[in-house]
């Protein structure tokens, strides 16, 4: 089995050559120690980052199939009520137009992913925990469900929510109308990091206790983490991936940190894109290889930061990309960081550039399915 996606140079060093002959007993490894998941992620030869990548994408086929599945995404509204210092969108930030998408606006968008053949759709919005919103999402998740139902998709669009963090009853009750998979990003695990990016008032408890919540209201969970953070150290990265297993996560969404003019750490900047990629790639590939049947994702920010990053993240290990389908009105104002691409282009033309995205990393697209995590169904049979 092999990607056609190829970062060897041809004639290879001295240094690549010490690398992988380091590190092929641990990719053959079953389990890692926190040891040696730093050092896969402190690979830094063009040999070695080769071999993590041959060893995640085999790993990726064998555990969860050759598909990429589809997740159209719906940034709903870019009103939200929290400040990350990261963030484009945040309260804080009086440069930008805030929007909200109609009912109809947001239930005819995820109609049209169905029809595309996407599978499933997410709703992405800021945050917002008022009973107008609670209600909002309910109905469109109810009427997305019953309106998407048709021979291609019996059981109608998958509905994955993107919508920070509520209360137990929110979840339940957007749960109950047919959404069946929540994306919370737990954004870093080092509590003194998290403390640094976030407003006092915002608090990882917080973000631990909704995580908990989702999964005891039945959702598939995803989270994820900003990769590359100011002052994030690789130990970091390995304790966030043991976040990952220990909390028998689903689903991951990962993507380089990158610097937002909205954002307020200008002045901290961010790693440069030489590192930041290969760094990226590699969380990737080492999640999944820790993980293993979970479904991951490659994120737009990889896109943002290299023209063919979405490609180079299915190639290391990813399985789930979310081309966005926000009708192109709105989209500039939905900006989390600067460059975010896909911008100016019309869903259609999103639709074809993917594909061919998709098969140049050597993998199909899953049309028409919903491609659950495997990692869930295995928790639900109670056979993991
Ligand atoms: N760089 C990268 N990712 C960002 N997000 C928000 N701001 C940035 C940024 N500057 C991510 C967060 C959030 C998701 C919706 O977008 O991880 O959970
Ligand atoms: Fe949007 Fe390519 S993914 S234009």
């Amino acid at each position: 089995m092999s990607a056609p996606l190829q970062f060897m140079p041809r004639r290879t060093s001295k240094a690549s050559l010490e690398e992988m002959a380091a590190i092929t007993p641990i990719l053959a490894q079953l389990r890692f120690s926190d040891d040696d998941i730093v050092r896969l992620l402190s690979v830094n030869t063009p040999g070695g980052l080769e071999a993590l990548r041959q060893a995640a994408y085999d790993l990726t086929t064998a555990e969860v199939g050759n598909k990429v599945f589809y997740r159209g995404i719906v940034e709903l509204s870019n009103i939200c009520v929290l400040d990350c210092y990261y963030c484009g969108i945040r309260k804080s930030n009086r440069d930008i137009e805030r929007y909200s998408l109609t009912k109809d606006e947001v239930i005819e968008t995820a109609l049209w992913c169905a029809e595309a053949g996407y599978g499933s759709c997410v709703l992405q919005s800021g945050e917002r925990r008022d009973k107008r919103f609670v209600d909002f999402v309910e109905d469109c998740v109810r009427k997305i469900k019953t309106r998407s139902v048709s021979e291609t998709l019996p059981q109608g669009l998958g509905i994955t929510l993107s919508l920070g963090e509520q209360r137990l009853e929110t979840y339940q009750r957007w749960h109950a109308a047919g959404a069946t998979r929540y994306l919370l990003r737990i954004e870093t695990t080092n509590r003194e990091l998290f403390r640094k990016i976030h407003p006092e008032k915002q608090s990882i408890e917080t973000r631990l206790q909704a995580l908990d919540d989702l999964k005891s209201a039945g959702f598939q969970v995803g989270t994820g983490v900003m990769i590359g953070l100011p002052g994030q150290t690789l130990e970091d990265l390995a304790a966030d991936i043991r976040f990952f297993e220990g909390r028998d996560i689903d689903m991951i969404g990962m993507g380089p940190y990158l610097m937002s003019q909205g954002g307020a750490m200008r002045t901290e900047g961010m790693l440069e894109k030489h590192k930041l990629m290969p760094l990226a790639l590699k969380m990737i590939a080492v999640t999944r290889l820790v993980l293993r049947d979970v479904n991951i994702a490659s994120t737009t920010a990889l896109q943002a930061l290299e023209h063919d990053g979405r490609e180079r993240g299915i190639s290391f290990g990813a399985n789930v990309t979310m081309p966005n389908i926000t009708p192109r009105a709105v989209r500039k104002n939905y900006q989390l960081y600067d460059n975010k691409p896909c911008t100016d282009e019309d869903t259609e033309d999103c639709r074809s550039c993917l594909e061919k995205r998709v098969v140049s990393a050597g993998r199909e697209v899953g049309w028409n399915e919903w491609g659950d995590s495997r990692h869930f169904g295995r928790r639900q049979s109670g056979s993991i």
